[in-house]
């Protein structure tokens, strides 16, 4: 299992490389593609995958993506070892760059929303305790109502919205800061991070192949 940060990558295969042939790999490193991988790695049958930090509770939902070298065994193998971290769903690789902006790092996003959101409430003077247990609460409550009534988001919002109330008073707020196209564009933009990161590995991996 490959699971070091990318700009690790290239000093692990060189280490691993004579040891892998006909070997199943699982690589968690962002941005590196399988097509990538099974050149750096010859006669390995590659699986990729895209976890997050919530395996330390058994909560991630890991991507696993295997169109290439890999047989139905490596599948079945990858997918053993991923279901001890959570939940687990297969996906064309063209999708990973943006399921590692959207799942991969989305603990690191969703931790700002919890702690913008815990300091506002501490703003108006509520002590941070009650704010923090609360939210974590309205989290859990908010994500099964969404599972449960299988409603799109907008439906709940509409539903918690009265005329001239407190909500759209936030959400108008929400809408004159372009929360919701801030928050757009930082998928957008670490799912471009992704792909650089797999680019620079790509392009030193070339380079350094030319030089042996
Ligand atoms: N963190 C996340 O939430 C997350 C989510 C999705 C995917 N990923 C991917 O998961 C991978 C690992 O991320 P991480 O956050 O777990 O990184 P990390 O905490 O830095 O862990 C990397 C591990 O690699 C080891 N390592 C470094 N150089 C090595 C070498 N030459 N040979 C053998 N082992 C070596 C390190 O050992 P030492 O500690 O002894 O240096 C460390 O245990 C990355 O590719 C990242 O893109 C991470």
């Amino acid at each position: 299992m490959l699971s070091v940060k990318p700009f690790h990558l290239p000093i692990v295969v060189e280490d691993i490389r004579g040891v892998v042939k006909n070997k199943t790999v699982l690589s968690v490193v962002a941005g590196v593609k399988t097509e990538l991988l099974e050149k750096m790695l010859p006669g390995a049958r590659v699986v990729g995958a895209m976890s997050n930090i919530n395996a330390v509770v058994k909560s991630a939902i890991t991507a696993l993506t295997a169109d290439r070298s890999a047989d139905n065994e490596d599948r079945a193998v990858a997918e053993e070892v991923f279901r001890m971290l959570g939940d687990v769903v297969w996906i064309p690789e063209e999708y990973m760059d943006a399921f590692t902006a959207l799942i991969g790092i989305g603990p690191a996003f969703v931790a700002e929303l919890i702690d913008a959101l815990v300091l506002g409430a501490v703003a108006t003077g509520m002590p941070r305790e009650l704010a923090y247990k609360a939210m974590l609460r309205l989290l859990e409550g908010t994500v099964r109502a969404l599972e449960e009534t299988r409603w799109h988001p907008a439906i709940l919002r509409d539903l918690v919205v009265t005329p001239a109330g407190t909500t759209i008073r936030g959400i108008y707020t929400m809408e004159l800061r372009a929360v919701k196209a801030a928050l757009m564009e930082t998928v957008q933009q670490a799912t471009k991070r992704s792909i650089e990161l797999g680019l620079e590995i790509s392009n030193w991996l070339n380079k350094n192949m030319k030089n042996k």
